[in-house]
């Protein structure tokens, strides 16, 4: 079969490596792709931002699936549009993809359907905002409610930063265009954990769980990213922690989606605070993670396409899941400047040493090949990536491999993974 993958960047490289693995595929295509996807699939571009050029691409294409990566298109209604037309498609609709594309709608169905979340108001203008704020304890947390590319959560520990950044949201000053909804959120605290749960629209099955590095910085300082790499381990989260989190968010999730008619079919990633008094979600995304995904499918032995298949066919009750048992670990290299403003065109060096040192993939989030080199394209541009038996043995490949590669300007965390390597496992009951 043909499968078709929306996206180019690190997480869409690791689902077409995956995908390609699967017996029943002869072929992977990768919309628009980039320099090191060109490697696993043929990449053909795309404006990602239009959505008759995505479904350009679909119907010249004919895919006999496609997966789509990001969230923009799912926001476009490109799942929506491909359904109309009978091609199958692994993705929420656009009103499915609300749980990630709008936080006002994401709080208000999790008060719905009782799944535990942070207290929260939902505000209209800036001065029901500035009411609210008096209910809120500090720091408090300020949210645009649309898609906003990580910029848009604001912690702030006073009322003048909480008041600021209520005005810069609604001005447009903070994000480039006014927002008409901002959610004012109670502060929480606790370890973060990523549990991503393939959905059938009546089903939720879970991935590995895994833990991302939102900062730039060592220690988790600095600006917030894209992820700056992400691990997962078995020991990360134990058993009936697990259960706890399945039946009382994700299924009730995706039960709660099925009864009010807008069934989610896809991958809903379940952002988690593991707080004192139990998990609450921190945001719900319509996607896989990245780079969580880097970190999550190299530790997947069943079949992937046989699981996005089925979940597209509602019969993921059927499904088997294996994994290799253990931990892996994914470390991004970023551009000097990152998340701010970065140059590119760097010539990267070693790439091939790095693939040689064993079990790591390198996968590539914003290349592009140029006369048979390959040079950086955006912020992020690689996730090394390793599994291991433990989480030291995955990072130890993960930096061995990471040391043979070199760009001007190349930066990367050395301490992904420090939580855990100090006891600190986010999902103990
Ligand atoms: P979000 O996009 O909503 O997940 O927020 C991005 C990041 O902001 C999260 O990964 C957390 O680190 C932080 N964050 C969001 N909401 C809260 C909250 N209510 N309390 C504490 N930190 C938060
Ligand atoms: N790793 C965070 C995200 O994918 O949104």
């Amino acid at each position: 079969m043909k499968v078709l993958v929306i996206g180019g960047g690190g997480r869409e490289h690791a689902l077409c490596w995956a995908i390609r693995r699967s017996a029943r595929v002869s072929e992977v295509v990768c919309a628009p792709g980039n320099g090191g996807i060109a490697s696993v699939a043929r990449c053909v571009a795309v404006d990602q931002k239009d959505l008759s050029d995505l479904l350009r691409v679909v119907e010249s294409e004919r895919p006999d699936l496609t997966v789509v990566g990001p969230e923009l298109p799912l926001a476009l209604g490109l799942v929506d549009a491909m359904m109309e037309r009978g091609l199958r498609v692994f993705g929420p609709t656009r009103e499915a993809a609300m749980l990630e594309t709008s936080k006002g709608y994401a709080k208000r169905f999790m008060q719905r359907h009782t799944i535990p979340t942070a207290a929260y108001a939902v505000c209209e203008s800036r001065q029901v905002a500035q009411e609210s704020l008096e209910m809120f304890h500090l720091p408090v947390v300020i949210k645009a409610d649309g898609l906003a590319g990580g910029k848009g959560v604001l912690i702030c520990e006073d009322k003048d930063a909480a008041e600021q950044a209520i005005a810069d949201l609604f001005s447009g000053q903070l994000l480039g265009s006014a927002e008409k909804n901002v959610v004012i959120e109670e502060h929480l605290t606790g370890e973060e954990l990523s549990l991503l749960v393939l959905s059938d629209g009546k089903h939720a099955v879970p991935l590995v769980p895994a833990q991302d590095h939102k900062r730039i910085g060592e220690g988790d300082t600095g600006p917030n990213t894209g992820g700056m790499g992400a691990y997962s381990t078995d020991t990360m989260l134990d058993a009936q922690m697990g259960e706890w989190i399945l039946h009382h968010i994700a299924q009730k999730a995706v039960d709660g989606m099925a009864a009010e008619e807008t069934p989610f079919v896809g991958v809903l990633y379940c952002g988690l605070m593991m707080t004192a008094k139990g998990p609450m979600v921190l945001e719900f995304n319509a996607r896989f993670g990245d780079p969580e995904t880097q970190a999550i499918l190299p530790r997947l032995e069943s079949d992937l396409v046989d699981a996005l298949e089925a979940c597209v066919e509602g019969r993921l009750s059927e499904t088997e899941f294996r994994w290799t048992p253990g931990a892996s670990a994914c470390v991004v290299a970023a551009s000097a400047g990152y998340p701010g403003t970065y140059e590119t065109g760097k010539l990267i060096a070693g790439l091939e040493e790095a693939a040689r040192v064993p079990g790591v993939e390198v996968f590539h989030a914003g290349t592009m090949l140029e006369g048979g080199q390959f040079r950086t394209n955006g912020g992020r541009v690689l996730g090394v990536t390793a599994a291991g038996d433990t989480l030291e043995e995955a990072l130890g490949s993960v930096y061995e491999a990471m040391g043979r590669i070199s760009f001007e300007g190349m930066v990367y965390r050395r301490d992904i993974g420090h939580r855990a390597l100090e006891g600190r496992a986010p999902g103990k009951s």
